[in-house]
């Protein structure tokens, strides 16, 4: 979603605030802006696209000595990517930048029209600067004019003001998921604003996460938060660590990048975790005796919900205990049915994704005990979760989530040993055997230069049809219904993951030989089942690559894997492939794939 960036302080403003945002960019990139204020004067710049272009209308332009200033990266509701929609928006003497959604934007936008207040956007935002300087008029009081303006808004948002009433303030608010942050500095002469972490990453010396309803103010010296009209206390937390993190180097993409270091973030995520004979999860002592959970409820969105429903087979398969896997958008409005013997589990990897925190709060609100599978330490649902278990993939910036998915993946495998043992439904030799088996996942996910170059020639013959099935059995059924995303997503082109079995169900009468078939058949699990399948798409003239150890005569296009003698290792070397796959399309079709069209990396609205 948007990303928003906020300094005051004396050191060149305009620099922070792209450098800020460029860390956001990946987030979402529809158009960008910044606003500098120094002695009342504003400066504004915005641009469509990429930050580049924001970049490039802004150059020339210098703060000199103490000045604030907000920005953003945006990631369209309402209305176009367009200039006008660009924040920050402004109001007679304000200007706002936010991340979120004003629910009643409308019933407040037509309220100040009926004023004569006149609307340059068709944005939800630009309601927030007026309605602050309405309530700034009535009450002449700046904070309780942020209240009041707080009060008025419904829906989830983070926003930060500045007003030339006030010029050495930033005001800020937020509500619901959206994150904000402050980020503090050692010799408490400048503050900083981020909608992530890794924007303070190197710039502030700490940072105070906002809670739910806190408003407030800062100056370059000095931090106010209230909330509910009362002054809160705050915590600082020590920013660790560096941004080399996120660089390609060398790599075409980040994508690509990521996708290549699957095998050492699988090591990094067993690393402690697993030794010869045994898992340890010491993460889940916050969740108390584990045997009394008597089901498993598991809701993500996307590529995380993929990773969910994969989970219930291992649950199932190897921990002998019920297992479900729910849409978060779908399950936070179902009324759903939820038991105190059931463990709620959330993934994600961005750790702020809105409708996976409203799942998870639902969850706590009946009593549940919640425990997250994700990716960034001390985003929103780590933090409201009972334990946590990180994935350890590193930052992801590839919006088509590679090595998250990997490492999710591999936590639930290692859970579902964990619960194994607990439960005594493996015999202590399976598990021997199941933990051997878990240490070479990082063996199966090396991209062998032959594959990726096989993969990069054949990419070419994909380029059009009219859709692509991805099909699978099993646990591969999730891993096509993730092949089907990632190609979507990156490509633009039509792809449908489906349970091979289900295709003669309906799905089958599209096949003719510019329908394409994905097939994932691995050779140690329904291997005869998954390939009879095949064989029915065949029949109808389906194009079909077979991705499969075993070499198959009817594919169109086979694409050799290695014999694995388990079918997690088959499942981890199909998973490299057809992200590969999916890369090398897009690639070929000329397609941004690290910020493919329409989307965003971190999902904070509904
Ligand atoms: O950060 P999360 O894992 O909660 O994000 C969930 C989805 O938005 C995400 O997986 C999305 O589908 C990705 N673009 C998939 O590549």
């Amino acid at each position: 979603m948007c990303g928003i960036v906020g300094y005051i302080g004396n050191k060149e403003a305009k620099k922070i605030l792209l450098d800020g945002l460029c860390e956001l960019e990946y987030r979402g990139y529809d158009s960008a802006g910044i606003a500098i204020m120094q002695q009342g004067d504003v400066s504004l710049f915005k641009a469509v696209g990429k930050l580049a272009n924001l970049a490039a209308v802004s150059d020339g332009f210098e703060s000199k000595g103490f000045a604030l200033g907000i920005g953003h990266t945006r990631w369209a509701t309402h209305g176009k990517p367009t200039e006008a929609n660009a924040h920050p928006h402004i109001g007679e003497n304000s200007f706002v930048v936010h991340n979120g959604i004003i629910e009643n934007y409308a019933a407040i936008k037509e309220e100040l029209i009926k004023e004569g207040i006149n609307f340059l956007s068709q944005t939800d935002t630009e309601v927030i600067g007026h309605l602050f300087e309405k309530n700034l008029k009535k009450t002449n009081d700046s904070l309780e004019a942020l209240r009041l303006t707080q009060e008025q808004l419904e829906g989830a948002y983070a926003v930060l003001i500045i007003t030339k009433f006030e010029n050495e303030k930033i005001f800020f608010m937020k509500k619901g998921s959206p994150p904000l942050l402050i980020g503090t500095s050692k010799n408490n002469d400048e503050i900083y604003f981020a909608s992530s972490e890794s924007v303070l990453i190197g710039q502030a010396d700490g940072a105070i996460f906002l809670k739910e309803d806190d408003y407030g103010f800062v100056k370059k010296d000095e931090v106010k938060i209230f909330n509910h009209g009362e002054e809160v206390a705050f915590q600082v937390k020590k920013i660790e660590g560096t941004r080399a993190g996120a660089q390609k180097e060398g790599y075409r993409y980040f994508m690509e990048k990521e996708i290549y270091e699957q095998s050492a973030v699988l090591v990094d995520t067993m690393m402690g975790r697993v030794s010869k004979d045994r898992i340890v999860l010491e993460e889940l002592a916050a969740l108390g005796d584990l045997s009394q959970f008597r089901e498993i409820k598991i809701c993500a969105c996307g590529t995380s919900y993929h990773a969910a429903i994969a989970a219930t087979y291992m649950f199932e398969r190897n921990s002998k205990i019920r297992a479900s896997a729910e849409i978060a958008s779908e399950f936070r409005y179902k009324e759903p049915f939820l038991s105190k013997d059931m463990l709620f589990v959330v993934i994600s990897q961005s750790g702020e994704t809105a409708d996976t925190l409203e799942a998870l709060k639902i969850a706590k609100n009946a009593g549940l005990k919640t425990l997250a599978v994700c990716n960034v330490d001390n985003s929103t649902i780590v933090r409201e979760s009972d334990a946590t278990i990180l994935t350890r993939a590193g930052i992801e910036k590839g919006v088509a989530s590679t090595k998250a998915f990997a490492t999710q993946m591999l936590v639930f495998w290692m859970l579902s040993i964990v619960l194994a043992e607990k439960k005594g439904s493996m015999s202590n030799e399976a598990i021997k055997k199941e933990i051997e088996t878990i240490l070479k996942a990082k063996d199966a996910v090396v991209v062998e230069p032959a594959m990726h170059e096989r993969l990069k020639r054949l990419s070419k013959r994909y380029l059009h049809g009219h859709g692509f099935f991805f099909i699978g059995r099993d646990i591969f059924y999730p891993l096509a219904l993730e092949g089907a995303l990632k190609l979507k997503e990156i490509t633009y082109l039509h792809a449908e993951g489906y349970p091979a079995g289900e295709m003669k169900h309906g799905p089958i009468a599209l096949a003719d030989s510019e329908l394409f078939t994905i097939a994932l058949l691995p050779k140690t699990l329904l291997y005869d089942k998954t390939k009879s399948n095949i064989e029915e798409l065949s029949a109808r003239d389906s194009t079909i690559v077979a991705i499969s150890p075993s070499e198959f005569d009817i594919a169109d296009d086979f694409i050799k894997t290695k014999v694995w003698d388990h079918y997690m290792l088959e499942f981890f070397e199909m998973m490299v492939v057809v992200q590969i796959l999916s890369l090398e399309v897009a690639v070929r079709l000329g397609n941004d794939v690290d910020m493919p069209r329409n989307l965003a990396k971190s999902v904070t609205v509904e």
